[in-house]
């Protein structure tokens, strides 16, 4: 069965079909309209600004996503098996022009439409070209909005292990890139810089909550920590990849470690990463080799990095168990939510 994704949540424009059969999902094409160019020049995401490039670019990016799936329009309305549209969390003035997209599509070719969560989306990003599934599944999702521990015993079945506290992970990296002058979006850039550190450091940054025994997260202690260290080191501009490298270390610490206890905790056969943090190469290497050392019988997926930050393959492949699963909803009650939760 063929599903067209559709993603408008935050600044990227993106639509994707994907091929799903039984529990194999393929993608067929993947496009995305990217919008952090023009955002980089105000340090950040202006919700009126990207609505607008959304209106501008959500046609062609769903034409382009139909004809590189091999699909024209007229064909669409009889292979497409339903539209699956991000509906929440997210910015609502964005989630506004994919959603009404959406459903104006579904009237007009008369098929299906399956509002998804776009947390629900980074999980089911795993779920792309994935072996078969071990269940239980422990998630760490990490992305600009959110970082959650979230166990699955089955498809759409989410039950939330923790949360942060205050900032999400992705915002403490776009924070710490911001003090460090790296610009936006911050974690890739964080990401670099830390690149051209090796050796020891003297550096150290707080691993918040790591003593207590739940699976919440906090973030802002790190970032405060950072503001007081530079303020008080003035030689700081000269040691930019030393602390790119100590912050970054603390904080996929802190992430892994959680996860690692949560998985143990509730017997989980796989752990998955998802969301836009989860294409962070020391994150992802760091899991596997602590997951191998402390639980070498749990299987670990990451998704693919094309997968990780916003794109509408992710999007469509929850929309594809969802539909699998009947849970489709009546096109009148289709609607954004910016606080949707899981
Ligand atoms: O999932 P996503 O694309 O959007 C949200 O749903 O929020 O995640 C964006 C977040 C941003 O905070 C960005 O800095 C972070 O993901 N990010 C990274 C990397 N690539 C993107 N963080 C660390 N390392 C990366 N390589
Ligand atoms: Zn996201």
């Amino acid at each position: 069965m063929l599903i067209l994704g559709i993603e408008t949540s935050c600044d990227e424009t993106a639509a994707s079909v994907i091929q799903g059969q039984g529990e194999s999902v393929e993608v067929l094409s993947n496009v995305i309209s990217s919008q952090i160019d023009i955002h980089r020049q105000y340090g950040g995401v202006v919700p009126e600004v990207a609505a607008r490039e959304h209106i501008l670019n959500i046609l062609p990016t769903i034409d382009s996503a139909l004809q590189q799936a091999g699909l024209n329009k007229l064909q669409a309305k009889d292979r497409l098996g339903g539209i699956a549209v991000t509906v929440g969390p997210g910015l609502i003035t964005s989630l506004i022009s994919g959603v009404t997209t959406a459903k104006t599509l579904a009237r007009v070719w008369n098929i299906p439409i399956i509002a998804v969560n776009h947390i629900a989306g980074h999980i089911y990003a795993n779920f792309i070209d994935a072996p078969k599934i071990k269940w239980p599944v422990v998630i760490l999702t990490v992305s600009g909005g959110h970082t959650m521990l979230i166990k699955m015993d089955d498809h759409l079945q989410y039950q939330t292990l923790g949360d942060t506290r205050d900032d999400a992970a992705g915002e403490a990296f776009d924070k710490a890139a911001k003090l460090l002058g790296l610009g936006y979006p911050g974690g890739p850039a964080i990401a670099q810089a830390a690149q051209h550190f090796t050796g020891q450091s003297d550096i150290i940054f707080p691993r918040p909550m790591s003593e207590k025994d739940n699976y919440d997260f906090s973030f802002s202690g790190i970032k405060t920590s950072l503001l007081y260290k530079l303020k008080k080191d003035l030689d700081w501009p000269n040691r930019i990849p030393e602390y790119a490298a100590q912050y970054q270390t603390a904080i996929v610490d802190s992430l892994v470690s959680k996860t690692l206890a949560a998985a143990e905790r509730h017997n989980a056969q796989t752990i998955m990463l998802a969301g836009g943090v989860s294409a962070n190469l020391n994150l992802r290497k760091t899991l596997l080799e602590r997951t191998a050392d402390r639980l070498p019988q749990v299987q670990v997926l990451i998704p693919d990095l094309a997968y990780t930050t916003d794109n509408a393959a992710m999007i469509a492949c929850a929309g594809y168990f969802k539909l699998v699963g009947k849970q489709t909803t009546p096109w009148a009650d289709l609607q954004v939510d910016p606080n949707l939760k899981l």
